[in-house]
């Protein structure tokens, strides 16, 4: 999809006039009476025009701005408009309206023989000094791209071609090198939590670190970025019930997500030093899975043992982790995983958690996520409950049966295995997907993140 800016008027299916709410609206052909501005109300005029309700010019703010351009898509689709022109009313609102837009008209087409042909083409917002054209179309794309590798299914995209997929990525950008450990490799380094994981698949596990250098400062240290990629997480012998297995195949989203990342932060040309690294598995049952009680030894050396199958997430972090630290010295940590449901019990489907041992960085993410609306809370690495990582007979465990802070569990654990670099870890069990759609996004998967994690980035390598 095109999105474009455009200081003179353009030809359009669809003409979109955002308009604040004001006591005495005028607007000809549209009864007072039915439309009076406020956010998200709309006004057909001849299946050609629509008006959009702000709400208070006052009150508006990011979020205010995408709820209005999420409400076209309907819109949009039932006028089968495949071009949009959107007339900006001040500083960057028809941009954010048409990044929602683009956004909630967004279809996984992937499996289905008859492709719409009705899509939107192209969103023009119309007016003077409109900005971020080009940075909004790359973002929808990175978004849609990592909604795409999200929303295929398990049987398409195992750990295998996940591999390929970061190998594609970099081959399309000089700038670009990838690394890959397979299981013989992972299994020489000693990298025993990824391991017993992938021991009940066929496929996989694999670490893989995508390197992006463009000219970075002298002397400066790389921000690595690292992804949970479970292509699929059936719980292991700890078998999720039905309900809960269903749509496991998002859990490779903190993957796909570092990978939408990578894809944006190259596609921009940014001077700098990213790794983006993923850890790659599939979490299966069978003779040759890893069995609850099972003590294993990871990559920092550190003993765990396996008190659930289920905790998987956190056992391939803890390898990944390690190895980004040892390997790439980087400044800062910035993991991101569909680690825990308790995320979702604490913040519900439209809030990522984050859990960081660095003030400095978790302000740097918080501030981020504020000013770019993707909504963050930050939850305490409380001393107490990082203390009950502890095992009886081994150094750690992966699950604390006592301890129902599932999601503070989950941080705890994973900052175990970095050392020293400030780290912050993003769980995003509650926002990588959304069963009945959100505001930006249709059901399935959301591409939470790419835009915060990229922002974040930028503002670290400022
Ligand atoms: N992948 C799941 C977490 C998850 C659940 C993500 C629902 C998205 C939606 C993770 O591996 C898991 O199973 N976590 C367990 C941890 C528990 C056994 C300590 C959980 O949250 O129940
Ligand atoms: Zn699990
Ligand atoms: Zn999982």
């Amino acid at each position: 999809m095109k999105i474009k800016a455009s200081e003179k008027k353009v030809k359009a299916d669809l003409i979109v006039v955002p308009v604040f709410k004001k006591k005495k609206l005028s607007i000809k052909g549209v009864p007072t009476k039915i439309f009076k501005g406020d956010l998200g109300e709309t006004a057909v005029l001849d299946h050609s025009k629509v008006f959009i309700g702000l709400g208070e010019e006052k009150e508006l703010s990011v979020h205010k701005m995408k709820e209005a351009g999420s409400k076209l898509a309907p819109i949009a689709k039932s006028l089968k408009a495949t071009s949009i022109a959107i007339e900006n009313p001040k500083s960057d609102i028809g941009m954010w309206m048409a990044f929602a837009l683009a956004l909630k008209s967004y279809k996984f087409e992937k499996y289905i023989s008859k492709k719409d042909k009705d899509k939107i083409k192209t969103i023009t917002v119309v007016g003077k000094t409109v900005r971020y054209a080009k940075e909004t179309e790359t973002f929808v794309d990175s978004i849609c791209y990592t909604r795409d590798l999200v929303n295929s299914t398990s049987n398409d995209i195992g750990p295998k071609a996940m591999v390929l997929e970061a190998k594609k990525l970099a081959k399309a950008n000089k700038n670009m090198r990838v690394t890959v450990l397979d299981r013989k490799k992972l299994e020489k380094m000693g990298m025993g939590a990824i391991i017993s994981v992938g021991q009940g698949s066929q496929d996989g596990p694999y670490i893989v670190a995508i390197e992006y250098k463009n000219k970075p400062k002298k002397g400066s240290k790389p921000i690595a970025i690292v992804g949970k990629g479970l292509t699929f997480d059936s719980g292991g012998i700890n078998l999720k019930p039905t309900g809960h297995i269903e749509t496991m195949k998002q859990d490779k989203a903190g993957a796909c997500t570092v990978l939408g990342v990578m894809k944006q932060i190259s596609k921009s040309k940014h001077k700098g030093h990213v790794v983006g690294v993923l850890g790659l598995a599939e979490n299966l049952i069978g003779s040759k899975a890893i069995r609850p009680g099972d003590i294993i030894k990871s990559y920092s050396g550190k003993t765990i043992e396996i008190t659930n199958t289920d905790a998987e997430g956190r056992m391939v972090l803890a390898d990944t982790l390690a190895y980004t630290e040892k390997k790439f010295k980087p400044s800062h940590m910035i993991d991101m995983a569909t680690l825990t449901g308790a995320a979702i019990v604490a913040l519900g489907s439209d809030i990522t958690a984050l859990l960081s041992t660095d003030r400095k960085l978790a302000k740097t993410i918080l501030d981020m996520a504020n000013k770019y609306d993707e909504p963050t809370w930050e939850l305490p690495l409380y001393e107490d409950y990082c203390k009950k990582t502890k095992g009886e007979i081994s150094d750690l465990k992966n699950y604390t049966k006592t301890v129902r802070a599932g999601t503070i569990m989950g941080g705890a654990f994973l900052k175990e295995f970095v050392k020293e670099t400030p780290l912050a870890h993003l769980d995003m069990g509650g926002t990588a997907w959304t069963d009945q759609g959100n505001s930006c996004s249709p059901q399935g998967a959301t591409g939470a993140n790419v835009v915060l994690i990229t922002k974040v980035i930028e503002e670290l390598m400022k």
